[in-house]
């Protein structure tokens, strides 16, 4: 599929309001969540794409009970039982490695593959320290790549406090999740404060879970035996703050736009970009500020901003913001002077090489955006024009390169945009909603 960005007329406007669909990251947390407590589970404003499904089919695999209600609303109840077949993890990095975890601590005999995509990314990340908690699971690889399979073992841990290596949500996530049937505490220290989707889901369902963030790392203590804490809830899941970046990023750089996104998830581990795009003197305000289901939400306005500045960001900056990188990118592309993103060597192994992927298609429309080891350079302000680019079969590269068509002259045909869906299906819809010409 193409996705075809028209702005031959130059008269891309967007104005509007609406509402992005569910998170993505707490959706597969709140299906999990459903599956492994006491009871009926009902979740509202579930993320429709295909990466939460994938996560939904490979729980029915484990013997959950998942019914829809209407699109947006899900009942969940079960027990999980060793799967008679391998799960398939598709293109979803989160629901692998959550799942990963969440097998080994069940110690439930299972296997998990993925797409060829997810089966070149690095799995030892998870694995290694689900090894040194005393877990047994074996992989593609020397248990580096998917396939792996979690062989059952004792639920006594081998040790109590892990240190995560890399600041990633999927790592910690994983561990809280293979340490829920624990007879020990545990402690899991990350070396950068992550989303932490996964430890406001567990207080809201019942588990007794502490953490202790400094400046420098966060340890998560999550007590012994919690499994049996878990009831069921109703969880109200937010607007995806990675999915209204788009358009936040559309209604700033798109002259006379103004876009109003509402019921976006607003938890401070995931805001960089909103803290970012502040400091680059970007005109955007949040009202309506509440807290649902353990997590805070609000509505954001942006609005056509002329003079944006530069940023240089750093190790310390990327974790909140690591997904719509590339998107800063395309924005980086309409600011005064050079943006620097470095410390961020993580976007080389998402869906894809995001660094690489997003310098070569911006170069096709003439962008100034050069590579680096860990992250990127680009500077600005440089007029885009339209071309032929590619996706990699990434959605988020899919939808940054939308919003650069969006501000560039002449037609972008973006090819491969099928992978829009993995996170935000009405992409599309919701652009022609807020006014912008695509097809
Ligand atoms: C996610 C965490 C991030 C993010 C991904 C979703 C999650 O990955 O990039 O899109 O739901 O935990 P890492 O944890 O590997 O950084």
């Amino acid at each position: 599929m193409y996705l075809i960005i028209d702005n031959t007329q130059n008269n891309n406007k967007l104005h509007g309001e609406l509402e992005v669909p569910g998170d993505k990251s707490i959706s597969h947390r709140a299906c999990i969540l459903g599956a492994i407590s006491k009871g009926t589970t009902i979740i509202k404003g579930i993320a429709p794409g295909r990466d939460v499904n994938a996560t939904k089919k490979c729980l029915e695999r484990l013997g959950a009970n998942i019914r829809n209600e209407n699109k947006k609303t899900i009942f969940i109840s079960s027990t999980l039982s060793e799967p008679e077949n391998i799960l398939d993890a598709e293109n979803s990095g989160t629901t692998a490695r959550l799942l990963l975890g969440l097998l080994s601590g069940l110690n439930l005999f299972s296997c998990i593959t993925g797409d060829s995509s997810l089966n070149k990314r690095p799995m030892d990340r998870v694995i290694n320290p689900l090894l040194e908690l005393g877990k047994v699971v074996k992989s593609r690889n020397n248990n580096t790549l998917l396939p792996a399979t979690v062989i059952p073992t004792s639920y006594d841990t081998k040790k109590t406090h892990i240190f995560t290596k890399i600041a990633s949500a999927q790592v910690k996530s994983a561990l809280l999740l293979a340490s829920l049937n624990s007879t020990k505490n545990i402690t899991i220290t990350e070396p950068q404060i992550t989303r932490d989707h996964t430890e406001r889901i567990l207080k809201f369902f019942g588990c007794n879970i502490s953490s202790a963030k400094n400046s420098i790392c966060n340890n998560i203590t999550i007590y012994s035996k919690q499994i049996s804490n878990l009831y069921g809830q109703t969880f109200d899941v937010p607007g995806d703050i990675s999915s209204a970046a788009f358009l936040i990023g559309a209604g700033i750089l798109v002259p006379n736009s103004q876009v109003r996104l509402n019921n976006v998830g607003l938890n401070p581990t995931r805001i960089g970009f909103l803290n970012i795009l502040t400091k680059m003197g970007a005109e955007i305000s949040i009202t309506n500020k509440q807290v649902m289901s353990g997590e805070p939400r609000g509505n954001i306005t942006a609005k056509y901003t002329q003079n944006i500045n530069n940023i240089k960001l750093k190790k310390e900056d990327i974790p909140d913001a690591i997904d719509e990188l590339p998107l800063l990118a395309v924005i980086a592309t309409q600011a005064h002077g050079t943006t620097e993103i470095t410390g961020a060597k993580e976007l080389r192994f998402k869906e894809s090489d995001r660094i690489q992927a997003i310098k070569t298609e911006l170069k096709k429309m003439g962008a100034k955006i050069e590579e680096l080891y860990d992250g990127l350079t680009v500077t600005g302000p440089t007029p885009l024009k339209g071309a032929e680019v590619n996706t990699y079969g990434d959605h988020r590269i899919a939808m940054a390169l939308a919003i650069a068509g969006l501000i560039a002259t002449g037609r972008t045909v973006i090819h491969s945009a099928d992978c829009i869906d993995i996170s935000y299906p009405s992409f599309q819809t919701d652009l022609q909603k807020l006014g912008a010409s695509v097809e």
